[in-house]
């Protein structure tokens, strides 16, 4: 069966206080709306459609052409924003629905509603859950506790509707066809003047058509966004949904509540976590690798075997084995090899640097490329940046930088070579050459006057 997707996007979600559109706020790195997508991603091919209004631009620049995108130009309910969004379709038999502000939803649960779909031969499947507090959410009214009936809004509700705990979720599947044909006849006699979708499932049940509820068994993947607080509660239930997947797989948290892993991340085994820890984007960490207290990383891939401790470390490359930190800063664009030492107070920006090469304490080293075995004494500084242009330094394989110097780039250190401590390096050192380039020391005998 063809099944395509509709998302709902258009509300300004007023009570966010935010100039951005509610799905826009992240969890983790990532929007809100990206959730919902990834759970419909497993399910299907085809491009989610994205219904827009408030703000749509924003929704637009972000996820550029991952989605197709409608716009409901008013928002006159939930009826007319899926209305908005069925000429994206194409040859599709079924159609999910799903509220873009609702991330906890899970590819599991669509896919047990698409099954009960098939398996009824339903017209529609509307996925419900029990809530203590249902306030705010529609009813599921069913005839003698038994078939669906119909829904009812909170707003439109008589105080013995307002008892009833289950409550619609705002995630559906419908027949393609008859879904349209019923889009077309809605009307908006209810008490917020909307045209609510919930009011479709009523028509197909007096045409006879067969609509299930599927009730989740665990309420929580309804939970729908609509404020601050209600953001950083997904964020915890999400949060840990992630972290116990990594534990499960293999990977050690010394204290997961602490630790904020964005839900592309992907581990080796044995991996060990400390307290405190960032890891998001497009990440990849290997087998061992050990991440120490307060590090970041984001868009990284670390090797095997490597150690990390309170660092900081974006969009990266890292080999093997390697010893980052404590406290180093890996600007964006880095590549090292295997065996690397990056110590305490190094900031690294597009360096290459080869395998089993020091920087050990104390640098500034940026577009540069290091060899090999290269150790790099502290303090030394790639001079990079003449206020209007960068230039490239060229540490060749071997070479040994003392303390405290200053490599004027465009600059290149040949193989072998030594750079005496406190040097400014104006002009490329020949390889296996000693340069020094620092003034020479005057010793004034008696300087301090008798007194
Ligand atoms: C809706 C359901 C309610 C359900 C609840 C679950 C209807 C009539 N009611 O109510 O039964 O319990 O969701 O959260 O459907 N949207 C648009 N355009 C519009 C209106 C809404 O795109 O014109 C989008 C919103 O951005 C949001 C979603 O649809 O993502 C739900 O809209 P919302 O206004 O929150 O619906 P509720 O009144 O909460
Ligand atoms: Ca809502």
């Amino acid at each position: 069966m063809k099944i395509g997707a509709i998302v709902l996007a258009a509300g300004k979600g007023t009570r966010m206080n935010s100039k951005y559109p509610k799905v826009l706020h992240k969890i983790l790195n990532k929007p809100i709306l990206g959730y919902v997508t990834d759970a419909v991603k497993e399910l299907t091919d085809k491009k989610p459609i994205v219904v827009i209004g408030h703000g749509g631009e924003y929704i637009q620049e972000y996820f550029e052409d991952t989605y197709l995108y409608r716009t409901q130009d008013q928002q006159l309910g939930t009826g007319d924003a899926v209305k908005a969004g069925m000429d994206a379709l194409e040859d599709e038999e079924a159609v999910l629905v799903l509220c873009g502000d609702a991330p906890m939803i899970t590819a599991e649960t669509l896919r047990t509603m698409i099954e009960q779909y098939i398996k009824d031969e339903a017209k529609a499947v509307v996925l419900s859950a029990d809530i203590e507090d249902s306030k705010g959410y529609g009813r599921i009214i069913r005839i003698n506790d038994g078939p669906f009936e119909r829904i009812v809004e909170e707003k439109d509700a008589t105080e013995i509707e307002k008892l009833i705990k289950e409550v619609n979720s705002g995630t559906y599947i419908f027949d393609r066809v008859l879904l349209e044909e019923a889009l077309n006849g809605l009307t908006n006699n209810n008490s917020q003047g909307e045209y609510y979708l919930t009011d479709v499932l009523e028509m197909f049940k007096k045409q006879g058509q067969r609509v299930e509820v599927c009730k989740a068994n665990d309420n929580k993947v309804i939970l729908g966004i609509n404020n601050r607080v209600q953001l950083e509660e997904a964020t915890l239930l999400i949060k840990r949904r992630i972290n116990e997947k990594h534990m499960m797989a293999g990977v050690t948290f010394e204290d997961s509540a602490s630790t904020y892993i964005s839900s592309d991340v992907i581990f080796g085994e044995d991996v060990v976590i400390g307290p405190n820890v960032s890891i998001t984007g497009n990440t990849t960490i290997g087998d061992d690798v050990v991440i120490g207290p307060n590090s970041i990383i984001k868009d990284s891939k670390i090797g095997k075997g490597t150690t990390i401790l309170s660092s900081i470390i974006l969009n990266s490359e890292l080999g093997e084995n390697c010893i980052i930190g404590p406290f180093a800063y890996l600007r964006p664009d880095n590549v090292l090899g295997d065996k690397v030492k990056v110590g305490d107070f190094v900031e690294l920006k597009k360096t290459k640097v080869g395998d089993g090469s020091k920087i050990p304490h104390h640098s500034y080293i940026g577009d540069a490329l290091v060899g090999e075995k290269v150790n790099i004494g502290a303090g030394t500084i790639t001079c990079n940046y003449d206020g209007e242009h960068k230039y490239q330094t060229i540490i060749e394989d071997g070479a040994f930088i003392g303390s405290n110097s200053n490599l004027v780039a465009p600059v290149t250190i040949g193989k072998e070579a030594y750079v005496g401590a406190g040097s400014t390096i104006t002009k490329d050192v020949p390889k296996r050459a000693l340069a020094i380039g620092r003034s020479k020391q005057i010793n004034k005998d008696n300087w301090k006057k008798k007194n």
